[in-house]
């Protein structure tokens, strides 16, 4: 095990489990992306060459003192959650973000994006719902406050960008690893000339795990196992912290005012049953049986 990279008491400190020795491009190109980002992550390198199978990848989350990160075999990152890898899917949703319009996805609905527009998803995690925004041909700023998940982020998308068909959209995703109410203010602090327009913001903040309702029984549903990973590392806000997101957005895309006859909006992801967040009231709403999207014109 080797420590890479100073150490403060603000870095995250991981461990970088990879599986076979022919792997340093791969684990360096990850270095190089901690670097490039400044991440604040301190990676302790681990080559485990004996067969990781389901139940030593459960020994080794158990006994691990630190995150654990997985170069698997086909050079895939992900993180080991209670034994389980939980990564970034980008691949899987092709089907998803190739059909992907305002019919099939109700986000799209909701964001009403145009090929020009450019939206912050404020609240990246996985890059999932980051996808389908980026699939209308939208500039998309993914904002994403754990250092951990932006690295998954970066590695998923430098993987994708390998990927012939994938490379355009790859090209409009931009990840910053930033928690959303001071990238906000840093936006609004920008002199009035060089800030560009925000059409859109999305915010998908966590909701407590235990809240998930099931729309038909009102009971609770079963949350899945990337999100029972993300409640690990990142906690629901409180009413006054869901206020100040809401409010922060709302005047970030209210400047394009200022230049534009634009209307900017954001709009906030919910489980369908779920109470509005701040308990403000949206202008509209679109929901299935699982979600809700509230939308705020501004
Ligand atoms: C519910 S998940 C979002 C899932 C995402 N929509 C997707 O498609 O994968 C929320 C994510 O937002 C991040 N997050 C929550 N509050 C944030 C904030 N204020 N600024 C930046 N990121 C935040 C969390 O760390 C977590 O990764």
């Amino acid at each position: 095990m080797s420590s890479l990279q100073p150490v403060s008491s603000s870095f995250t400190h991981c461990q970088l489990v990879y599986v076979s020795e022919s792997q340093h491009s791969q684990v360096a190109d990850i270095q190089a992306l901690i670097i490039a980002h400044q991440l604040p992550i301190i990676l302790h390198l681990e080559l485990f060459a004996d067969k990781l199978n389901q139940k030593r990848r459960q020994q080794l989350s158990q006994t691990a003192t630190q995150p654990i990160l997985l170069l698997d075999d086909k050079d895939k990152l992900s993180w080991l959650s209670d034994g389980l890898s939980v990564a970034p899917e980008w691949d899987k949703l092709q089907r998803r973000v190739v059909s992907a319009g305002r019919k099939s996805e109700l986000l799209l609905q909701a964001a009403k994006l145009t090929t020009d527009s450019r939206v912050i998803d404020a609240t990246a995690g996985f890059g999932h719902d980051s996808l389908i925004l980026a699939s209308t041909g939208a500039q998309v700023i993914m904002l994403e406050q754990q250092p951990l998940m932006a690295l998954l982020l970066l590695a998923e998308q430098q993987r994708m960008s390998a990927l012939p068909n994938w490379q355009k959209l790859m090209s409009r995703l931009h990840i910053i690893n930033s928690e959303a109410l001071s990238y906000f203010a840093s936006l609004q602090a920008e002199s009035l000339n060089t800030i560009k327009k925000v059409d859109a913001i999305y915010l998908d903040p966590m909701f407590p795990e235990d809240s998930y309702q099931d729309s038909k029984t009102g009971k609770g549903a079963k949350v899945g196992k990337h999100m029972q990973a993300l409640h690990q590392l990142a906690s629901p806000p409180t009413s006054e912290e869901e206020l100040q997101l809401l409010q922060s957005a709302q005047a970030v895309v209210g400047q394009n005012g200022q230049h534009t006859q634009l209307r900017g909006r954001v709009v906030v992801k919910r489980p369908q049953l779920a109470p509005l967040l701040a308990n403000q009231q949206p202008s509209e709403s679109w929901h299935n049986e699982a979600v809700r999207f509230d939308g705020y014109f501004v």
